[in-house]
């Protein structure tokens, strides 16, 4: 049976509905989006209700991770659908603070992410992990939940919330979601709907490219083979990119494959797992993926 969640638009709200959960005995789990949610976020949202007995959904499109000329004003802003998936979910309370509510006048206190957050997305976006880590650390201490929950998707973005967690001794507990794919296999995500249909036939050949590369990646797990492993690895993520480039991307920012954990070069020769990972524009779209090995 679908049930209306609690909205909370101010700081003060939310903690009165959080403080008498908490007396209550119950445990608060938390899935931060910007919204336009779909089925990925919905499966964030049933990680959180597995281990918690209270849900917030945030949705708060922040404007600290856009840079000027990305999409902060164009970024699908879906309130009424989103809160008919959440009630239809059975999320407990929606925490939807303005942009004043989140950065009142003369806010001046930023989290500044290092490890993780270096290379990758910040080569291109140099701003957003900032932006992420700040609201995110906002949005724990604001909502003080027990859990929460950030897709796999977005991997470089949950290594650098983990990262940020264990630094700063965060009393929460971060619970990773696999990515959720459509039938064809393009990651679920808010910006798959900017794509045109073309684009959106295009934007499959992403994740294919990542299962050729976790093909190559695989087959080499032997130490005699290391040099020419690292070889054949670096053969077809050049034969990806040109895949991709063919499929009508116009821009491919990154596709490379990563030790999982630090999100450094990976060496074959270690033996540990890796991480595939891929950003590329489709005309004005920007498109993330990545798999494991
Ligand atoms: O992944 C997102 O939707 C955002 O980066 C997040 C984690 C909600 C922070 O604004």
């Amino acid at each position: 049976m679908p049930k209306a969640p609690l909205i909370a638009r101010t700081v003060r709200d939310l903690r009165a509905h959080v403080d008498a959960w908490h007396k209550a005995g119950h445990t608060v789990g938390l899935v931060p989006t910007m919204g336009a949610l779909h089925e990925g976020h919905i499966s964030l949202l049933k990680l959180a209700q597995a281990r918690t007995t209270r849900t917030i959904t945030s949705i708060f499109v922040n404007p600290t991770q856009f840079a000027p000329n990305e999409d902060f004003d164009k970024y699908p802003r879906t309130w009424d659908d989103d809160l008919a998936k959440l009630s239809a979910a059975q999320c407990d309370l929606v925490w939807a603070p303005t942009p004043p509510e989140m950065y009142p006048p003369g806010f001046a206190t930023h989290v500044v992410p290092g490890g993780a957050a270096e290379g990758l997305e910040t080569d291109y976006r140099p701003h957003f992990f900032r932006g992420v880590a700040t609201v995110c650390c906002k949005l724990f201490t604001q909502t003080r939940a027990d859990v929460a929950v950030f897709g796999e998707k977005d991997f470089q973005q949950l290594a650098v919330i983990q990262q940020m967690v264990r630094d700063l001794n965060l009393p929460i507990s971060i619970v990773p979601g696999p990515t959720v794919r459509e039938a064809d296999g393009l990651a679920m995500s808010s910006r798959n709907r900017y794509l045109s249909p073309e684009h959106r036939a295009a934007a499959v050949t992403l994740h294919r490219v990542l299962q050729d590369i976790a093909a190559v990646v695989r087959a080499h797990d032997n130490m005699a083979a290391v040099a020419r492993a690292e070889g054949k690895i670096e053969a077809a993520t050049q034969a990806g990119m040109k895949t991709i480039i063919a499929a009508g991307f116009t821009k491919v920012d990154y596709l490379c494959v990563r030790d999982a954990e630090t999100l450094k070069t990976f060496l074959a020769a270690h033996n540990r797992p890796a991480r595939i990972l891929v950003a590329a524009w489709l005309g004005q779209t920007r498109l993330i993926d990545n798999i494991g090995v």
